[in-house]
């Protein structure tokens, strides 16, 4: 079973770890002129138009991330319009910006370097509004294309060996990468990024299918290859990264798994010329499950799981409980349509420990997933901070105690120049108030689930930053994901974070408000 062979998660993250050296001595360039396409474009088939004014759900965004609709509450099946919801506010065009050379669509969800390398796909059986299918999202037209016809749920139902919200899904999505999209730019990184943005966009997902009354949650057991083969993908370029099943359904006649045979069907090249990474197709291949038995063993690993509670060693600060007045009322889908990561955050500016208290409260209370216990907060990664600028907050490096909701500070200081040191010498998140560093202990992670633990520590990390994200706009604050130097940020964290890795890091603040001139 390759995925035991846990020396392939430690060569890829090891190998495409940032350093000061690393980067300046990269070969790596941006050629523009073979810059890819942003969209998955099936020239050949007919688009079925969503609907762009489907009715938003109004629930207020910090319920819509937080809160979770059980399985068990009876039929909750999706409509079209809940289908299209979901896939726009996930994937969906929000802004768009001339550059000189073109147009950048911007998308729901934030998404390294704005390549938007993610695709979604719908598995579906008969819904009012679509029939049963196979069918892939465009958020260029705001579309989606019948793949194959009639009802496939069967096939992911066996891939998933019988994981029980696939089997009584009405739809379910899957998630896909597309290496090139995002290596153009960021070479062999762009596995790590494929979690990282598949997490951004699962944050949406999550809040606003539960928002829309409908039970929604992350799937990462299922053999690769039948889901891989079901979409028709060339998995040398795109493969396919989770599932979410939609909704849920007491009806037991499942369809039986169909014949899904190759379609070859045409797309248009993403560029002139891809180039191919092997190390990604390596650790792409070294966490991929073969069969039903090692799906199984993927679900028992995840209630195996135990997290360590943390002893504290220094100074707590209790977190405050949010107060009623400071809840904002915005919208799940105001919010999205909102956030756009920020350029320039206010140096002097600061926040309120309330403020932090509420992010890291609201994003850390669970997220819906095959690899964790239900019920549980973050469990693969641990969150590390270094306050600037935080009102009740001494300037320092602090750790996250979920168990007691305390920050427990490492070290005092003024860590800006640092900061933006371990942020790979970028400005922001040496001006942000605040920067959050996820950081998993992957050798236990590794040893409980295997290479395919690497993805699951990857894809928690962006989305709970996600949520981060969605909470900071929430509260009229700035966000952006960043990238870092690995070793110095667990040597920064350390003795504390001895033995962990570095995996994600996001930046809070307030944005600098231009003045007008
Ligand atoms: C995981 C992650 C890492 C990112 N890293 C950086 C970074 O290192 N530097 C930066 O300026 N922006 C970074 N960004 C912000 C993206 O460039 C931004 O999300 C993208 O351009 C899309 O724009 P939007 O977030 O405003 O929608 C990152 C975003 C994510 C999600």
């Amino acid at each position: 079973m390759k995925n035991r062979d846990i020396e392939a998660a430690w060569k890829y993250h090891d190998g495409t770890k940032h350093s000061y050296w690393s980067v300046r001595s990269s070969t790596h360039f941006l050629d523009w002129g073979n810059r890819p396409l942003p969209f998955k474009i099936y020239p050949t088939i007919e688009g079925i138009a969503l609907a762009r004014d489907v009715p938003q759900t109004g629930v207020a965004v910090l319920a819509a991330i937080s809160e979770r609709v059980p399985l068990a509450s009876g039929d909750a099946v999706p409509d079209l319009r809940d289908l299209a919801r979901i896939l726009f506010f996930s994937a969906g065009i929000t802004k768009q910006r001339k550059y000189p050379g073109g147009e950048i669509y911007f998308r729901a969800a934030a998404c390294t370097g704005a390549l938007y390398e993610i695709e979604l796909y719908v598995v579906t059986g008969d819904l009012n509004g679509l029939d049963a299918g196979v069918y892939h999202f465009n958020p260029a037209d705001v579309s989606v294309r019948l793949l194959r016809k009639g009802d496939f749920r069967g096939n992911l139902t066996q891939a998933t060996a019988m994981e029980p919200a696939v089997a009584r899904a009405p739809a379910t999505i899957v998630c896909t990468g597309t290496y090139w999209r995002n290596a153009w730019k960021y070479a062999a990184r762009t596995y790590r990024h494929f979690g990282w943005d598949n997490g951004t966009l699962l944050a949406n997902m999550l809040a606003v299918a539960g928002a829309s009354g409908l039970p929604a949650e992350v799937v990462l057991g299922f053999v690769d290859v039948e889901v891989n083969r079901l979409l028709d993908l060339d998995t040398r370029r795109e493969v396919s990264l989770c599932l979410v099943p939609i909704g849920s359904t007491s009806e037991s006649s499942l369809p039986a798994p169909r014949e899904a045979p190759a379609l070859g069907l045409e797309t248009i090249r993403l560029s002139k010329r891809e180039m191919e990474f092997p190390v990604m197709l390596e650790m792409h291949a070294a966490s991929s499950l073969a069969s039903e038995d090692e799906v199984a063993q993927w679900r028992e690993a995840g209630k195996q799981f135990v997290v360590p509670s943390s002893v504290p060693g220094g100074e707590e600060v209790p977190l405050p409980p949010p107060r009623e007045e400071e809840k904002p009322k915005d919208t799940i889908e105001q919010v999205i349509l909102r956030r756009g990561s920020t350029r320039t955050f206010d140096s002097t500016a600061s926040i309120s420990l309330a403020q932090l208290s509420t992010i890291l409260d609201r994003a850390t209370r669970g997220l819906p997933a095959d690899f964790l216990e239900p019920g549980t907060q973050l469990r693969l990664n641990d969150i590390y901070l270094i306050a600037h600028s935080v009102q009740g907050l001494a300037p320092g490096a602090y750790f996250f105690r979920r168990e007691g909701k305390t920050l427990e500070l490492l070290k005092h200081g003024d860590f800006r120049a640092v900061a933006g040191r371990l942020g790979l010498e970028q400005q922001l998140p040496a001006d942000a108030c605040v920067d959050v560093f996820f950081l998993a202990d992957l050798n236990r992670i590794l040893e409980r689930y295997g290479n395919r633990g690497y993805r699951a520590a990857q894809l928690e990390a962006g989305a709970i930053g996600g949520k981060m994200y969605l909470a900071a706009y929430a509260l009229r604050l700035g966000a952006s994901g960043l990238t870092f130097f690995d070793d110095e940020v667990v040597e920064f964290f350390s003795p504390h974070a001895k033995d962990k890795s570095a995996i994600f890091l996001l930046a809070m603040g307030k944005p600098l408000k231009r003045k007008s001139r």
